[in-house]
């Protein structure tokens, strides 16, 4: 009893010493940490997530609860009463906490080759959807048919299927939804020819059900900006050697969050790489003008049948292409608009990239334009 008066006390009497405490009790998390300080007593503080010293989002917690959760502390929060605690896993690992890393053995150095696997274990009956960022992910690039024969990442367990991916993938992410209570397993597998640069970081987060920033169910991505750019898996802006970076086997959603007041959305290549859409027939490898990123070299409607982009009901820019198409393939891409909502990009690649030479896949630009006459809400 006496105690308890005590860390009453002493919580009260730090929350007065520092305006900053107070603000660490307004967030809107609701967990909080007991933090032992050196004679000093007990000091709440809530469980944010807090950026590491290396740019990782870790949580807030104290160095007993850091070491419990199996984190690594890294630099400190709650105004130097906290440790900044990241959980990193590797191989053979299962998340216990959210906001959990998955990175090779021997990261930030090459992984060697074998198999790994991390388990994503929902970490309760509220939880609906994991989110994967890739902060890195590299591995060998497909072979010559588009597929990835040495090394590849799948992902089971979900409530819907993942493309196997491979390649370089950093800065991508996806989303899947548990199904009921089954763990999520992210599988890696990477053998033949030894990469010196096999390395990933992946950061696994947990989205509750009743969380408004949860993806629609049936979008692997999920953009919620005015304006981003969406690649496809493996684009990368140099070739690889072997054939396309193209991978097979694709068939997802990307989604745009419609934002309030805007009505439309455009797409356009992003510039400053002219191979930022070659996802059929050969592409050039020395780029001659007028071949490559240009709308003469745009395909677009029922001839795209392998492998394709579509966007709904389009209104182009430039010329007045065709109309009632919506498939888009070739090694250009006609700038468009289309106000058909939900706004979404389905990718679709076949079974084969056999016959296509040097296709890097896509990187597109969108930008969500301005309902006529509907002030922002
Ligand atoms: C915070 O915790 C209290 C006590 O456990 C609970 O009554 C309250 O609903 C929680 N608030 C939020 C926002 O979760
Ligand atoms: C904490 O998370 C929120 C939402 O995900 C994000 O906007 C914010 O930047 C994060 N803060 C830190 C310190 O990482
Ligand atoms: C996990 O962390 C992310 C990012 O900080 C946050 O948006 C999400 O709500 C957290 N999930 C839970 C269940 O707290
Ligand atoms: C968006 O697309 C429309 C129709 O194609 C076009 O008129 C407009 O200029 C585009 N806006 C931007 C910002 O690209």
């Amino acid at each position: 009893m006496l105690s308890a008066v005590l860390i009453f006390f002493l919580t009260i009497s730090v929350r007065f010493a520092s305006s900053y405490i107070q603000a660490f009790e307004t967030e809107s998390a609701n967990r909080s940490s007991k933090f032992l300080g050196f004679g000093i007593g007990l000091v709440r503080f809530v469980n944010s997530n807090c950026t590491s010293s290396d740019g990782l989002e870790g949580i807030c917690y104290n160095r007993w609860e850091c070491k419990r959760v199996g984190g690594i502390t890294s630099g400190s929060c709650a105004t130097g009463v906290g440790v900044c605690c990241i959980v990193q896993k590797t191989c053979d690992g299962t998340t216990t906490s959210n906001n959990t890393y998955f990175v090779n053995t021997n990261f930030p150095n090459s992984f060697t080759g074998g198999a790994c696997t991390l388990t994503i274990k929902k970490l309760g009956s509220d939880i609906c959807q994991a989110r994967i960022d890739f902060i890195a992910f590299s591995v060998n690039q497909p072979d010559a048919t588009g597929n990835c024969l040495s090394d590849g990442l799948t992902i089971t367990g979900g409530a819907s299927p993942v493309p196997t991916i491979c390649g370089e993938n950093g800065g991508q992410h996806l989303y899947v939804n548990f199904a009921g209570n089954a763990n999520i397993l992210m599988n890696i597998y990477a053998g033949g020819v030894s990469n010196s640069r096999r390395v990933w970081n992946f950061k696994i987060s947990q989205i509750g059900c009743d969380c408004p920033t949860q993806a629609p169910s049936g979008c692997l991505m999920y953009y919620t900006g005015l304006t981003g750019t969406v690649r496809s898996f493996n684009y990368g802006t140099t070739g690889n050697a072997v054939a396309t970076r193209q991978l097979t086997n694709q068939n997802y959603g990307v989604c745009i969050a419609m934002q309030p007041g805007y009505c439309s959305i455009n797409w356009s290549q992003t510039p400053g790489d002219q191979y930022s859409f070659t996802v059929t027939g050969d592409t050039p490898t020395s780029v001659t003008a007028g071949t490559i990123s240009t709308n003469a070299a745009a395909v677009i409607g029922a001839i795209c049948t392998t492998d394709y982009v579509v966007i709904p009901n389009p209104t182009f820019t430039d010329t007045a292409a065709a109309a009632n198409v919506d498939r888009f393939c070739g090694n250009g891409f006609e700038p468009l608009s289309t106000s058909s909502k939900p706004f979404v990009l389905t990718v679709v690649n076949d079974a084969t990239e056999t016959g296509d030479l040097g296709n890097r896949g896509f990187s597109l630009d969108f930008s969500q334009q301005r309902c006529s006459g509907v002030p922002l809400g």
